[in-house]
């Protein structure tokens, strides 16, 4: 298993490109089930979650073509997948497939909406507390669908099609309200979706069924509206900018010091933790090209922060905030509010010598002057890449074991930081 050395104390300075958002890459993918015509997708990131699904639409008998670089494409440019479900061979997604990323779980929507059954395993991913799925199954059953547990498998059926349905969600789901607004496209009548997500991704996903001929409305607010159409074409739609790559490379100039230029980058889609940013010390602009971040000369500040759906802190910067505070010159409160269970880095940051206690939902973290880098292992995505920034800024050397966490998320990450001057390699095998 590939493993990533970084030998820590170098400033950051350059220009990063903002890769499309994996997840809005993942249920625009999967989108592309509610429609026998072609949906292309441009900016997809090369990432080993969006191969995965590749794999798991394959096996629906949807054909997916990655377009070649055109000329003046810039290395860095995201991959043009051309994706067609014209003809669905088959409507189960096995466990052997699914187990290994819990977004995938989605497709029982489209599948339901226009082939009007679907058996797809029980999800895995990220072990980040208990990440139920009964949001998506009852907001299913709302739409009118029959569905059964059996074996580990959900199975889905709705004969006559999926009806329109008022969905209240009793907590913001992001994959909730993915699935509710994906069965809906294609449901006969009206969808009223409240206490709906918000996050750009969902919008993004309404934008692009809006251009395949969906009827949405209100998307990006907590009230989405779906008229139900007969029939959904193809379209041609661009992935927006991953905000979370975007906060994660500014926590981590936080951190080290620099300056760098985040090209692509979209401010107004994390603003919370751009202002979080500010406050802690770092200097952020906002220019043409993205987002400027500099920290030079002053400290780190510490803040305290609570993680909430958009337009709050990001729940998937929360990691990376906290190796940001390890450093911070006195105490700062995390709180996580989304997930329980989600301070699996808490014990890896201690072997930087970083001081965290818990307190049920809030970790109170001591800062430091300097953390040392030693061997650590990422057990989640996001918690991955905080190890990757403690270690930018810690003496000597780490070794960030089971980068596979890593690559499912991150385009091309040692690539991107080492190009801005860290010791940053990967080592094979
Ligand atoms: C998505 C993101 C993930 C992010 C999260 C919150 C993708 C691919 N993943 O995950 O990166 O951290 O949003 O912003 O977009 N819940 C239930 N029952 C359900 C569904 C969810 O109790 O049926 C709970 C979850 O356990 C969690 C909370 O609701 O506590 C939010 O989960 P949700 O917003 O659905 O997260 P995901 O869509 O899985």
């Amino acid at each position: 298993m590939d493993r990533i050395r970084i030998v820590g104390g170098n400033k950051l300075n350059g220009t990063i490109p903002i890769s499309g958002a994996k997840n809005a890459a993942l249920p625009l993918m999967i989108a592309s089930l509610l429609t026998d015509e072609t949906l292309i997708l441009e900016n997809v990131p090369r990432l080993a979650d969006v191969a995965q699904l590749q794999r798991i639409l394959g096996n629906h008998g949807v054909d997916i073509m990655a377009a070649g670089k055109r000329p003046g494409d810039h290395e860095y440019q995201g991959q043009t997948l051309h994706i067609s479900a014209a003809n669905i061979i088959d409507t189960t997604a096995p466990y052997e497939l699914v187990s290994r990323m819990r977004a995938s779980f989605w497709v029982i929507a489209p599948l339901l909406a226009r082939m009007h059954e679907a058996k797809v395993s029980l999800p895995g991913g990220c072990a980040i507390g208990t990440r139920p799925v009964d949001l998506l199954i009852e907001a299913l059953e709302k739409l009118g669908a029959d569905i059964t547990i059996d074996g580990g498998y959900v199975i889905a059926r709705a004969p006559g099609g999926l009806k329109g349905a008022e969905i209240d969600f009793p907590k913001v789901t992001v994959s909730g309200t993915h699935v509710a607004l994906m069965a809906a496209t294609l449901a006969k009548g009206t969808t009223v979706i409240t206490n709906a997500a918000c996050e750009p991704e969902v919008l993004d996903v309404a934008d692009c069924l809006n251009k395949m001929g969906a009827r949405v409305s209100g998307a990006g607010t907590p009230r989405i509206v779906v008229e139900g159409v007969t029939k959904l074409h193809g379209a041609r739609h661009t992935v927006l900018p991953d905000r979370i790559e975007t906060g994660t490379y500014a926590m981590a100039v936080a951190m080290t010091g620099g300056d760098v230029q985040l090209n692509g980058a979209r401010p107004e889609l994390l603003q919370a933790a751009l202002d979080v940013l500010t406050e802690a010390g770092a200097e952020i602009s906002v220019n043409n090209e993205g987002i400027r971040v500099t920290r030079n000369g002053a400290g780190i500040r510490p803040v305290n922060v609570s993680t909430s759906p958009f337009p709050g802190f990001p729940t998937d910067l929360q990691a990376q905030f906290m190796a940001l505070m390890t450093r911070a010159g006195g105490a700062s409160h995390i709180t996580e509010t989304i997930f329980e269970n989600r301070f699996m880095h808490v014990q890896e940051l201690a072997r930087f010598g970083a001081r965290i206690h818990l307190d049920g939902e809030t970790a109170i973290v001591e800062g430091i002057e300097t953390l040392r880098g030693a061997p650590v292992m990422a057990t989640d995505l996001r918690a991955s890449v905080s190890l990757v920034i403690a270690a930018l800024a810690a003496e000597g050397e780490t070794m960030v074991n089971r980068v596979y966490h890593l690559d499912r998320g991150f385009e091309r990450l040692e690539d991107k930081l080492s190009a801005c001057g860290a010791t940053i390699e990967r080592l094979s095998g």
